[in-house]
């Protein structure tokens, strides 16, 4: 008899949300095997983590090779040959001065790093988030977390000192507004926070996501982010950037903030480093990072050299399988069906995003969010085998999270079988 997930989810504590109740044997590029031997096409891909689809060969046999050498002796108390070489291609690819990398194992801890640093950096207490943001569960992450009031609930009081200014996207700021009138309002919203709330001089670091990913993909206007460039150098702040789910290649660029341009003084990584290994890191600059002294930061786990072989095998791929290119391409593909759907259904109301980072939005007739509706176009995905994954602070988006090296076939079967799902509901 096959595993049934309901058999065992009385040893499983509830505070994890399930999507499905799936149990799964393998996974193969772009689709899940489950334990009856049926096929899923998978536009989730472990949350934005395989960024070369599920068990990528050349991550398999660098995993392999690693294991039968070694597993773990603690980055603390020894070197590994796979963790020092990737700490050095980090810093190439890495942008302007940032080249220099503390290891840690998942995205929450990479945000809490961050904010040690940028407090240690400075010697400043508060620290600037925005709404619609998600940046991990740990309590230091959850403090700067400012996409659903349920992510905080029952944790108050959190880490002390967070201040939230709005993000430029449409969800957040008034009706209507264009991307121009929605950089003036976040901008004059960031400079009364400065006026009224916190004075800019106890500010360690403002976070941002240079793309929105939780919050509902949303690509902030490059006048934003430069002025908030801008207005950090002004007043000594670190500008932190989350590049856990929009960093790695997802945009069509290797980071997100290169779309605009931007240089933050941290970076924090995490989702797609290590081909589905858990691995995060937080780079910084040399000169930044020397001010958080031995012990100050620490972790058993981070810098596993299985995890690390994992990583370097997923940046030769990058350059072997010219993975920036097909993200390009494959974005593009993937926009133009958007937009065939966006004409086919009319509860679609929106699609954007840029490179693979793309989403779509469902509302009512009357302009209203509509998560009821896509509750049910997601559950008849998943009845037509494709699995699917929420964003938005209205609950009413699906993000596709295809892996970065899929194919146009591929995108095709999956926007079917949404169009198919719709169909089948009368929408
Ligand atoms: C932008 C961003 N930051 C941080 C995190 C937290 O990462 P993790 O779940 O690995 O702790 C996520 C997870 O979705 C994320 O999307």
């Amino acid at each position: 008899m096959p595993m049934k997930y309901e058999d065992y989810e009385r040893y499983l504590s509830p505070a994890l949300a399930k999507t499905t109740d799936l149990v799964i044997d393998h996974g193969e590029g772009s689709y899940l095997y489950d334990v009856n031997g049926e096929r899923y096409l998978d536009f989730v891909q472990g949350i934005a983590v395989n960024a070369l689809g599920h068990c990528a060969p050349a991550v398999r046999q660098a995993i392999k090779d690693q294991v039968d050498k070694l597993i773990n002796g603690s980055f603390n108390m020894v070197n590994f040959p796979t963790t020092l070489t990737l700490a050095q291609r980090l810093a190439e690819i890495a942008p302007g001065e940032l080249g220099c990398t503390f290891f840690s194992n998942g995205g929450a801890e990479a945000t809490d790093g961050a904010l040690k640093l940028a407090r240690a950096y400075t010697g400043r207490p508060c620290v600037i988030a925005f709404r619609g943001s998600f940046h991990g569960r740990t309590l230091g992450a959850t403090a700067v977390t400012g996409s659903a009031a349920k992510y905080r609930h029952s944790y108050q009081p959190l880490v002390p000192g967070v201040y939230f200014a709005t993000y430029p996207q449409k969800d957040l700021c008034p009706d209507g507004y264009t991307p121009e009138q929605r950089t003036r309002f976040c901008l004059d919203d960031l400079q009364q926070l400065f006026d009224y709330i916190v004075s800019p001089d106890e500010v360690a670091a403002i976070i941002m996501e240079p793309v929105q990913g939780e919050g509902g993909y949303f690509v902030p206007p490059t006048e934003f982010v430069r002025e908030v460039r801008r207005m950090c150098d002004e007043h000594g702040i670190l500008l932190i950037f989350d590049e856990i789910q929009s960093g790695y290649g997802r945009t069509g660029k290797m980071w997100a903030g290169q779309n605009y341009d931007v240089v933050p003084d941290i970076m924090t990584v995490g989702k797609a480093i290590a081909g589905g290994m858990p691995m995060s890191a937080v780079i910084s600059t040399e000169k930044i990072m020397a001010q958080w002294h031995p012990g100050m930061h620490g972790g058993t786990f981070g810098g596993n050299p299985v995890c690390a072989a994992a990583a370097l095998a997923v940046l030769d791929e990058f350059d072997r399988q010219d993975i920036l290119a097909n993200v390009n391409e494959q974005g593009d593909h993937l926009a133009s069906k958007l937009e065939e759907l966006r004409a086919a259904h009319p509860c679609v109301s929106d699609a954007r995003g840029i490179g693979l980072m793309r989403a779509i939005e469902f509302s009512h007739t009357d302009g209203t969010p509509a998560p009821d509706i896509w509750g049910e176009v997601k559950q008849r995905c998943l009845e037509n085998h494709m699995i699917t994954l929420n964003c938005g602070v209205h609950g009413n988006g699906m993000r596709f999270a295809t892996c970065l090296n899929v194919t146009s076939d591929v995108i095709d079967e999956g926007v079917d079988i949404l169009d198919r799902s719709m169909g089948e509901l009368g929408y």
